[in-house]
């Protein structure tokens, strides 16, 4: 098969939001007195604002009533913001800019396909607003990945069918997203997390267009 598009997650494949995420969900745990450790935080990881905050409430084994989850959702987006609000393009993780460079090169189109309502906010932020032919996030969806939703909009809006299509994912929700949609799915992280995926790469700047063509066909998806 010859690939059309990627697709890339942006929290943690693009940028290194996940740290401010975590940050923010740390300092929300420490407010309602809820332990919450490193293997927790990667539960949260591709997971939306409101299902993050019930993951967190389940650890602490609080109950809160519909207006509290709302407020503490947007106390904790008001502290992520205060921090991505700070972000420069220094903040791109390595190799990103120049994948997705050589990808538009080779006239394969690019989108994100993100969980995240501030994904506008952090593309502004890093000077990446005109990069994407498209751009699918938490703002159009409904449906929290592992469902195939943002990225199966992401394949509408760019016009190409989901077999032509890879996923660049450093979430096992968002790799699970992929596989349900019917696309290839390089996992972004570690194998031992991420094994699930077709293939596993540390980070964007070990890619290259030769090498996922590769990847593309021992996945049999010739
Ligand atoms: C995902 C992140 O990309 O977006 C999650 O991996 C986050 O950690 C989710 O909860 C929703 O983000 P936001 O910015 O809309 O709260
Ligand atoms: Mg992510």
């Amino acid at each position: 098969m010859k690939l059309k598009g990627c697709i890339f997650d942006l929290d943690g494949v693009i940028v290194d939001t996940a740290r401010y995420h975590s940050l923010a969900w740390k300092r929300l745990a420490d407010q309602l007195k809820i332990h919450f450790s490193e293997e927790d935080n990667e539960r949260l990881k591709g997971v939306s604002r409101m299902d993050s905050l019930d993951i967190i409430l389940e650890i602490g084994n609080m109950r809160l009533n519909e207006e509290l989850r709302k407020e503490y959702a947007s106390l904790k987006n008001r502290w992520y913001i205060e921090y991505i609000s700070r972000m420069t393009p220094d903040e791109i993780l390595p190799g990103s800019l120049e994948f997705i460079k050589e990808l538009k090169e080779a006239g394969i189109k690019v989108a994100i396909g993100s969980a995240s309502k501030n994904t506008p906010l952090i593309l502004e932020r890093v000077g990446m607003e005109n990069l994407f032919d498209a751009v699918a996030d938490g703002n159009r969806i409904s449906k929290a990945k592992p469902d195939p939703e943002v990225f199966l909009t992401a394949a509408k809006m760019l016009g190409i069918e989901p077999v032509r299509i890879a996923v660049f994912e450093d979430a096992v929700a968002g790799v699970r997203a992929a596989l349900n949609a019917g696309m290839i799915c390089i996992g972004v992280g570690s194998s031992g997390i991420l094994s699930e995926a077709h293939s596993v790469i540390p980070g964007l700047n070990k890619i290259n267009l030769k090498k996922l063509e590769k990847i593309v066909k021992l996945s049999g998806y010739e």
